[in-house]
C-alpha cells in the first residue's frame, strides 16, 4: 500500500513556489499578497489561519491577516473586501468559513473579485471550473487532485465516488475529475447504499465529516482513497475513512493528519500566485 505522504508533497511544492516567487520578485519587483480576514474565536479557524500565514511567509509572500470580533457589522467587512479588490498590493482574499450567522456568507463571497478569490468559491470561478476555463481551483479539491496524479497520472476511465457535496469539497472535486475523464458519482447523506458505491470505485474521495465512515470492506481491492475527514475524537483527530482496516485493501490511502491537510495550504499559496501571474499579464 502507497501511504501518500501530505506533509512531504505540501513541502515539495512550497519549494517550487519559492522558486517562482523568487524569479517573479525579480521580474515585476515585487511579490504577491495574501490577505486573510478571520471573523469571530472560533479555535479551528484560528489555527487554520495562523498556519496559512506562516506558509504565505515561508514561501516568500506578503502576508496579512485582518481579524474582527464575532459581532462585526456585515457592512463594515463589505466595505473592507471592496477596499482590497482595489488594493495592488493583495493578489488574493480569503474569508475564512464558517461565518457568524448574521453575516451572508453568498454576499461576501459575491463580493470578492474573482481574480483575487484565492478559495475559488465566487460563481465566476465556479462557472469557469465546471466550463473548464481557468480561473481559481477551491483548495482542498486542488490538493486532492494533485496527490491522486501523482499516484496515478492516468485517470481516464475510472470510477471515482465522491462523498459530500460540498462547494469547498464534493463538487469542485467531481468538476476535477471528470475532466480527467473519470466517471464520477457524487454521493452525500440521502445515497441509497452508499457501501455498494464505494465497493465499485477505483477512486474515493471522503469529504463529509463523519468519523470513520469509509470501512475496509466499503473499498476495492487496489482503489486510491483520498480522505478529507477532519473529526476531533477522544483518539484525537481522525478522518472520514477508518485507516486500518482500508489500508489492508487500498491501493493508495492519505492518512489524517498529514494527508490532504498540508496539501491545502500550499495549494493556497499556489493560488496567490496564479492570480498575481493573471493579473500582470
Ligand atoms: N474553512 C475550512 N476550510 C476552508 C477553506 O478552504 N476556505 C475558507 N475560506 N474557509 C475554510
Amino acid at each position: 500500500m502507497i501511504l501518500i505522504d501530505g506533509k512531504k508533497e505540501a513541502a515539495k511544492l512550497r519549494e517550487e513556489l519559492k522558486q517562482e516567487v523568487l524569479g517573479l520578485k525579480n521580474n515585476f519587483k515585487k511579490v504577491p499578497g495574501l490577505t486573510v480576514i478571520l471573523i469571530g474565536e472560533m479555535a479551528p479557524s484560528q489555527i487554520y489561519v495562523r498556519n496559512k500565514e506562516k506558509s504565505a511567509r515561508e514561501v516568500g509572500l506578503k502576508s496579512e491577516v485582518i481579524k474582527y470580533p464575532e459581532s462585526i457589522e456585515e457592512k463594515i467587512v463589505l466595505e473592507k473586501i471592496k477596499e482590497l479588490n482595489k488594493d495592488d498590493t493583495v493578489s488574493g482574499i480569503l474569508v475564512q468559513l464558517p461565518l457568524p450567522k448574521h453575516i451572508d456568507k453568498q454576499k461576501v463571497i459575491e463580493t470578492i473579485s474573482p481574480h483575487k478569490d484565492v478559495d475559488g468559491l465566487h460563481p465566476m470561478n465556479v462557472g469557469n471550473l465546471s466550463s473548464g476555463y481557468q480561473g481559481s481551483i477551491p483548495c482542498t479539491p486542488l490538493g486532492c487532485y494533485l496527490l491522486i496524479k501523482n499516484v496515478e497520472p492516468n485517470l481516464s476511465g475510472k470510477k471515482a465516488v465522491m462523498i459530500g457535496r460540498s462547494n469547498l469539497n464534493g463538487k469542485a472535486m467531481a468538476q476535477l475529475l471528470l475532466q480527467e475523464d473519470c466517471t464520477v458519482t457524487i454521493t452525500h447523506s440521502k445515497t441509497k447504499n452508499l457501501k455498494a458505491e464505494c465497493l465499485a470505485a477505483d477512486i474515493i474521495v471522503a469529504a463529509v465529516g463523519i468519523t470513520e465512515l469509509v470501512k475496509g470492506d466499503w473499498v476495492k481491492k487496489d482503489a486510491i482513497v483520498i480522505d478529507v475527514g477532519i473529526n476531533k475524537t477522544e483518539k484525537g483527530i481522525v478522518g472520514d475513512v477508518a485507516f486500518d482496516e482500508v489500508s489492508k485493501v487500498a491501493k493508495a490511502l492519505t492518512p489524517v493528519p498529514g494527508g490532504v491537510g498540508p496539501m491545502t495550504i500550499a495549494c493556497l499559496l499556489k493560488n496567490t500566485i496564479e492570480c498575481f501571474k493573471r493579473t500582470q499579464k
